[in-house]
């Protein structure tokens, strides 16, 4: 009995999930991915194989940069390139922070933000989550661009607009931080430090212990893309004493702390850099860093 009631679960399983085809077919705003897996003579290896995809609908499609058109549709690789890096061979079952490798070779992030009750793949947040028989298909609202191979320090190290950050953060020794595993970079551009003054940022600039607490203020664990980000978030940060910064949101701004984020979101493999206003400074250290 119990051995009957188990394979008709099962077969009532396999019966409830569409096809890739079905799916393609039933929803109209996957048309575009649709056309374009046939196009990239794809479509036949999605049905062969357990796959995760990440389906972009038709107006992503559309809002892809004049620029990026125009290569598309005249360079048949990076189209298919492009169209690979939304699939992941295997039906995966996806984890918060978790980088799974994509039929481009190439790695996207998946985050699962609970507080919001949303999740992203590279930051792009996730609609709609269609089973199909074969894996699962989620629904994205852009298309996934394979975003340069570099880590969040190759990132503040290379920006000019991060240079003053990179070299405080030479002085404190704190590259190996900036290559770990899953890391969240709040970073001050060059703009941010003349609210110090240069007789401070001297001082500070002499004092690399003070520069290591507070660098390590502006860090945290975990990939932070802006969609999880939420009012009155504490950030647990990297400092020693492990100081929260506070997430405020407010008319389309957020800010951590006093700080306003102006370049969100800037993709790393290790995680993400926001690119903030201001420094960060933990109050405990007003005296010093003024009088260095
Ligand atoms: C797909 O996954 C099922 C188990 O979930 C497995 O039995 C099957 O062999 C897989 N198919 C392929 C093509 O890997
Ligand atoms: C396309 O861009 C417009 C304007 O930025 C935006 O409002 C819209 O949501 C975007 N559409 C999709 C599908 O992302
Ligand atoms: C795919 O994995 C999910 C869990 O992550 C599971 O619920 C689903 O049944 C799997 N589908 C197939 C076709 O193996
Ligand atoms: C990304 O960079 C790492 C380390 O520099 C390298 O080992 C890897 O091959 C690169 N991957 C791609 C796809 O370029």
């Amino acid at each position: 009995m119990r051995v009957l009631y188990v394979m008709v679960l099962a077969v009532f399983h396999v019966a409830l999930s569409d096809t890739l085809t079905e799916v393609l077919e039933s929803k109209l705003e996957l048309l575009v991915m649709k056309r374009l897996l046939e196009h990239c003579k794809l479509t036949e290896t999605l049905l062969s194989e357990n796959v995760t995809i990440f389906a972009p609908v038709n107006g992503a499609f559309r809002n892809l940069s004049e620029d990026m058109l125009d290569k598309l549709s005249t360079d048949y690789n990076l189209m298919v390139e492009l169209l690979k890096y939304h699939v992941v061979i295997g039906n995966e079952s996806l984890q918060n922070d978790g980088r799974y490798q994509t039929m481009n070779g190439r790695h996207v992030r998946y985050n699962n933000y609970q507080h919001n009750e949303v999740s992203t793949v590279d930051g792009v947040i996730i609609t709609e989550i269609v089973p199909i028989n074969n894996g699962a298909l989620y629904i994205i609202d852009e298309v996934l661009i394979p975003y340069p191979n570099r880590t969040v320090l190759d990132i503040i190290s290379t920006d000019p607009d991060f240079s003053q950050s990179y070299e405080f953060i030479k002085i404190a020794k704190m590259e190996e931080l900036l290559l770990g595993d899953d890391v969240t970079a709040f970073i001050p551009v060059n703009a941010g430090y003349e609210k110090l003054g240069a007789a401070v940022r001297n001082n500070v600039a002499m004092t690399p212990n003070l520069l290591k607490e507070i660098f390590g203020y502006h860090l945290t664990h975990g990939t932070l893309y802006s969609p999880g980000l939420y009012n009155s978030e504490k950030v647990r940060t990297l400092s020693t004493l492990r100081d929260t910064a506070t997430i405020r949101q407010h008319n389309g701004y957020t800010r951590v702390n006093y700080a306003t984020i102006k370049r969100p979101d800037i993709k790393a493999t290790n995680g993400v850099v926001h690119g903030i206003n201001l420094v960060l400074v933990q109050s405990r250290f007003y005296t010093a860093i003024l009088s260095g």
